[in-house]
This record gives C-alpha cells, structure tokens and sequence, in this order.
C-alpha cells in the first residue's frame, strides 16, 4: 500500500498530484498540436455517425455526469450538435426517445457502473450506436460499446474522482475537436489556438500544485463549516458540481454547486456570515456577470473563496480569499480550475480526521442499482 502510495499520504492526493502526467497520458499519440492534428484510434467506424449524429445523448454518473456537463457545452459551441446530458439511472427508467442518427456517449472511469451498462443496453437496443469514454481498459462499459477512446490516466485507488475527471475532460475535448474539424465549425485558427493550450495544460497543473499550502491554510479556515457553497457559470459551471461533490464525499460537509446566475433562485436565502461561498471565477467571456455574483455575495456578508485567473486586480479587492490559476482558454478552463477544488476538499477531510480514501457509504465502483 506504502510503495503504491507513491510517497504520498493518501491515494487521493497522490492522484491529484498524477494529474499533469495523467493528463499528457491521456493525450500521447493522440495529440499534435505543432501539426494541429488528433488522431483517435478507438473512434473510426463510427466518426461519420458522430460527426453526422442529429443528436448527442451523454450517459454517465456522479463525477462523469459532471465530464458530461463540460462536454454538452464543448459539442454545442465547437461543433454545433444538441446535446443531452443524462443521469444513467434516470434515463434507464424512462421512455427515452432515441432517434435514428442520435449518438449516445457513455462516460465511466471502472467501466462496472450498473445504472450507466444498464442504460446503454437500453440505447443499444433502440439502435443507438454508443461510444464509449471509459479508464478501465477491458471494462463491461467497455466492451458493451461500439467504439470509443480510454482515459490512459492509469488505474484510480481513491473513491472520489480526481485524475478521472480530468482524463475525461481531456479525451471529450480531442473527441470533440476532431468533429468540428471534420465537420468545418472551427476555423484553422481557433483549432490551432486550442490544441496549443491543451497541450499546455499539464505545466498549467503544474502551476495550480504549486499553491498547496495555501490552499491548506485556506482549508484550515473552514474545516469546522457546516455548508458550503459553490458557484460558477459556462464552462465553470460544471465545476462548482463537481466541486462541491468532492467536498460532501470526502469531509461529509453539505455542499451545493449551482450555476451563479440561479442563486438569487434559492440559495441566496442561505447566504449569511458563517457562509463560505466558492466561487470559479476565472478571466473568461462570463467574467462580469460571475463579478456581480460576487458583490451580490458579499452584500449578504458571504465569505467569498474565488478562484481567479493569474493577475486579476478586481476580484482579489472583493472576495476574502483568492487562489489563482494560470491564464488558459474558457472551454479549456475546467481542466484547470477543478484542480484547486479538489485539494481545498482533500484537506478539508484531512483536518476534519475523514477516511479520505474510503469514504463512509461510498463505493468506488457502484455494480449495483
Ligand atoms: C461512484 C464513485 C464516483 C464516480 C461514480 C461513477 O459514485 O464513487 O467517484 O464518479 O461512481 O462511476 P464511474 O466509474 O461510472 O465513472
């Protein structure tokens, strides 16, 4: 276990440190950015489907339903196909309509989860054709797919996700990125510009590891709160989920994410002065209004955590506490803004005396209903 652990405490934090190798891991042989080039092994047969597809339906739970959320976003901007992100269970027990010409993608780092294999039987024998983005290589998921494309992040030990989440948000974004080029919704340029970040995001981890012990000492602020918030908006907005989600598997701490904007929906009416509120909110085309959020935040004495792009002079003035991450693309910036999220949850569980690793009630790989 000790020699596993790598020299780390925890399996989990030894595989947020993993992430900048994990993530060039998952991009070996498939990514060329000098060339502007993606080359998927696993997705041949049925890239004309997927790049023809009417419709895109995403399947997956819990932290992969969040890598789903990100990736709706992605198909929808880059290659201008609908998309629907599902909860495996919900989906299973519906009457789900499945059209000719709709794609389902399945999302499951063990590739065992009993809801998501049921779910893609369901669409299977509707006639869907699924593809599959999965980490364990030889998987049921795996193996109940037409095609698809592996994480390569190597094997995760901790029950929360955390290497997982960002393999998959790397293998969506060269999934996608291959349709709109084949599909001609993204320019030379803006491919060019893309594929030079996301090969860049391993040193931009890199940079976030970095701030460890701040993030530590920001953690040991609010080991004992009783609640969390988390905020965010476009890209950021899967993140606040996940986000969040980290924070209840590991400290057992309620917590929410929701998307900025809704708050003044529910729950502003929580906010108070014992209430930390994290809000992502990096440099990108929301910027302004994720500002507002704040001030509306800070109006009801909330304690703002943000997470800021490197160098912003404005949100530092109003929230308590900031974390930077490097500059980085808007669609790119998930990959890099969870990395945070997950180390405040990590030691928050730490200090709180939590089985991070093991979770109470939690299963790494869910193989029933
Ligand atoms: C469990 C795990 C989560 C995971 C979810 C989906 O709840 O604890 O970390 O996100 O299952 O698992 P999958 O293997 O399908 O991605």
């Amino acid at each position: 276990d000790e020699i596993e652990k790598g020299g780390y405490e925890h399996f989990m934090l030894k595989e947020i440190f993993e992430q900048p190798n994990s993530i060039a891991d998952s991009m070996r042989g498939r990514l060329d950015a000098k060339n502007s080039k993606i080359t998927l092994g696993g997705i041949r047969e049925y890239a004309d489907a997927l790049t023809e597809a009417n419709r895109i339906i995403i399947i997956a739970c819990g932290t992969s339903w969040h890598s789903g959320l990100v990736a709706e976003y992605l198909f929808e901007e880059f290659c201008r196909i609908p998309v629907e992100v599902e909860y495996a269970s919900e989906f299973r027990y519906r009457n789900p309509v499945i059209n000719k010409g709709d794609v389902v993608i399945a999302i499951s780092q063990s590739g065992e989860t009993a809801d998501t294999l049921a779910a893609i039987e369901l669409a299977k024998s509707r006639g869907a054709i699924i593809l599959g983005v999965v980490n364990v290589v030889g998987s049921s998921i795996s193996r109940a797919s037409h095609e698809g494309a592996y994480l390569h992040t190597g094997p995760e030990i901790g029950v929360a996700s955390t290497k997982a989440f960002t393999g998959q948000l790397s293998v969506l974004i060269m999934i996608i990125l291959s349709v709109a080029v084949r599909k001609k919704t993204i320019t030379d340029a803006r491919l060019k510009e893309l594929l030079t970040d996301l090969a860049c995001i391993p040193d931009k981890i890199r940079k976030v590891l970095a701030s460890n012990d701040k993030i530590e000492y920001i953690a040991s602020l609010f080991k004992d709160a009783r609640n969390f918030l988390y905020l965010g908006r476009g890209y950021n907005f899967p993140v606040a989920l996940e986000g969040a989600l980290k924070l209840k598997e590991i400290s057992y701490i309620h917590a929410e994410g929701y998307p900025a904007a809704e708050m003044k929906h529910g729950p502003i009416a929580l906010i108070d002065e014992e209430m930390p509120v994290v809000v992502i909110a990096t440099r990108d085309s929301s910027y302004d209004k994720i500002v507002s959020n704040i001030q509306e935040v800070k109006a009801r004495k909330g304690i703002v955590i943000a997470v800021v792009t490197e160098g912003d002079v404005l949100i530092p003035k109003m929230a308590d506490y900031v974390i930077e991450v490097p500059k980085c693309d808007e669609a790119l910036m998930p990959l890099v803004s969870v990395v945070p999220l997950q180390l405040l949850s990590y030691h928050i569980a730490i200090m709180r005396g939590c089985n991070v690793d093991q979770p109470r009630n939690l299963a790494k790989s869910v193989t029933v209903e």
